[in-house]
């Protein structure tokens, strides 16, 4: 579905991705872990548009979509829940909703959305009319999580959806991506939470300075507690020792 072959992308003198290839099949949850710096997010704005990189090529369904603009990325089926939930603090939980359905025209199916996000996220129909910012933290990533939804993407990305959230609402996030997976979209995931990430993804990609560092299933990566321990620290550590 998603191909990503040996991408150079960077910020001006700064390489944030040295040639990395991955791929992302139709119905997979892949993740992609790695420690602090290592380019997990610009590869995400790499593939959504918002960087141009220097090398490589990126298609999605056979086709390629460099030089596209993120709109238009968008159009294609690719929707990104950005790190740090940046919903519009100021508008409503409605039109926040609505924003992300700026590119369908049809607006009874963006309607009957609407009310499916409010059902699937009952915390959105109760804060309907109330602006975004007065959400909690775990509401506001709902938020950002449903109007990425409204798009209607086959593929969605997040990055680190679980930041900052208490130990109850993690558990709810990590529900819900297993939840839309089943529901039929195919998930791009950024954690810090490697274990966690590892438990509900097919496949996992660990990112080390721009680089792939090692990819496969998880019980490989597990295997491989050496490297994931290295990179990732205390997280990896105390509960392989627990
Ligand atoms: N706007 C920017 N301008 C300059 N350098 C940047 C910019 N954004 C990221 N970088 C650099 O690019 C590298 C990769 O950053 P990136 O944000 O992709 O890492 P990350 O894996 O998402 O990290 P984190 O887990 O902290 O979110 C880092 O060295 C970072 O300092
Ligand atoms: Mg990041």
């Amino acid at each position: 579905m998603l191909n990503v072959e040996n991408i150079h992308a960077g910020y001006g003198a700064i390489i944030a991705l040295r040639g990395v290839s991955l791929h992302v099949e139709a119905g997979e949850l892949v993740g992609l872990v790695g420690a602090n710096g290592a380019g997990k997010s610009t590869l995400m704005a790499t593939i959504a548009g918002v960087l141009r990189p220097t090398r490589g090529e990126i298609t999605f369904e056979g086709q390629s979509l460099l030089g596209l603009s993120p709109e238009e990325i968008l159009r294609r089926g690719i929707a990104l829940v950005p790190e740090g939930r940046r919903i519009f603090p100021s508008l409503t939980v409605g039109e926040n909703l609505r924003l992300g359905a700026t590119i369908r025209r049809d607006q009874k199916g963006v309607e009957r959305d609407i009310e499916e996000m409010c059902t699937r996220f009952p915390i959105l129909g109760k804060r309907f009319h109330q602006a975004g910012g007065t959400l909690s933290g775990g509401e506001q990533q709902q938020l950002a999580i449903a109007r990425a939804l409204m798009s209607r993407p086959r593929l969605l990305m997040m990055d680190e959806p679980s930041l900052g959230l208490s130990p109850i609402l993690v558990d709810e996030v990590f529900a819900m991506i297993v939840q839309l997976r089943a529901s039929g979209v195919t998930v791009l995931l950024v954690e810090q939470n490697v274990e966690r990430t590892l438990d509900i993804a097919d496949r996992v990609y660990l990112l080390n300075t721009g680089r792939v560092e090692c990819e496969g299933v998880p019980e490989q990566l597990r295997k491989q507690v050496d490297i994931v321990g290295a990179y990732l620290g205390d997280v990896r550590g105390r509960e392989v020792s627990g």
